[in-house]
C-alpha cells in the first residue's frame, strides 16, 4: 500500500467530484442528459456525459465514493498541514463507515433511476462528509485541522 496524495488532495481529486456527480441527479434527470453536438464522449471531462454517463455515472461515482472509504483506512497518509490523519479515534472509522454506506446507498438509488431516492441517499451522503468535517476539518487555523 502506497499514499501518494495528503487527506486534503485524496478529498479534491477522488471524493468532492464523485460527490457532486451524486449530488447532481437530485435536481436533474442524468437520462436526459446529452453529449453536446460536435463533441465526442469518451474525451469528455464531465462523467454524465462521458461514454459512461447519464445513470451510469452515478452509479459509479457512488461506488467510487463506497469504495474510497477504504483509502481513508489506508496508514500512513498526512492532512494537508502534515499532521497524520486521525485513523486511530473511533469517530473517524466512525465517519468512514458512514461514507461507505451512503455510497451503497447512493447506488442503490442510482439503479432505481427514481430522484426521489437520489435526494434521500444525497442527503445521507451529504451527512457523512459533514460530520467529519465538522470534526476535523472546520477550524479557523488550518494548522489544527485533523488534530
Ligand atoms: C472521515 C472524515 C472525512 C470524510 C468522511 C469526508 N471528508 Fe472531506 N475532508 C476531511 C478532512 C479532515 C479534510 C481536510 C484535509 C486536509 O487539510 O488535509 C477534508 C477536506 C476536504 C476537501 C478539501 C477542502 C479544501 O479546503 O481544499 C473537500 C473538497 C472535501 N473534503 C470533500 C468531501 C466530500 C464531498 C465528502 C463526502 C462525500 C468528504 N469530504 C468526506 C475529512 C473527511
Amino acid at each position: 500500500m502506497q499514499v501518494p496524495s495528503n487527506l486534503n488532495q485524496l478529498m479534491r481529486g477522488v471524493l468532492y467530484p464523485a460527490a457532486n456527480v451524486v449530488f447532481f441527479s437530485q435536481n436533474e434527470n442524468p437520462a436526459n442528459l446529452k453529449t453536446p453536438p460536435g463533441q465526442d464522449p469518451s474525451l469528455e471531462t464531465d462523467p454524465l456525459l462521458s461514454t459512461f454517463g447519464g445513470w451510469v455515472a452515478v452509479e459509479n461515482a457512488a461506488l467510487a465514493l463506497s469504495d474510497s472509504a477504504n483509502l481513508l483506512l489506508i496508514p500512513g497518509r498526512k492532512c494537508s498541514n502534515g499532521v497524520a490523519v486521525p485513523m486511530d479515534n473511533p469517530d473517524w472509522v466512525k465517519f468512514v463507515q458512514q461514507l461507505r454506506d451512503a455510497g451503497m446507498t447512493a447506488y442503490k438509488a442510482a439503479q432505481s433511476k427514481n430522484q426521489d431516492n437520489m435526494i434521500e441517499a444525497s442527503n445521507a451522503l451529504n451527512d457523512s462528509c459533514t460530520n467529519c468535517h465538522r470534526k476535523w476539518r472546520e477550524k479557523r487555523n488550518p494548522a489544527d485541522r485533523c488534530k
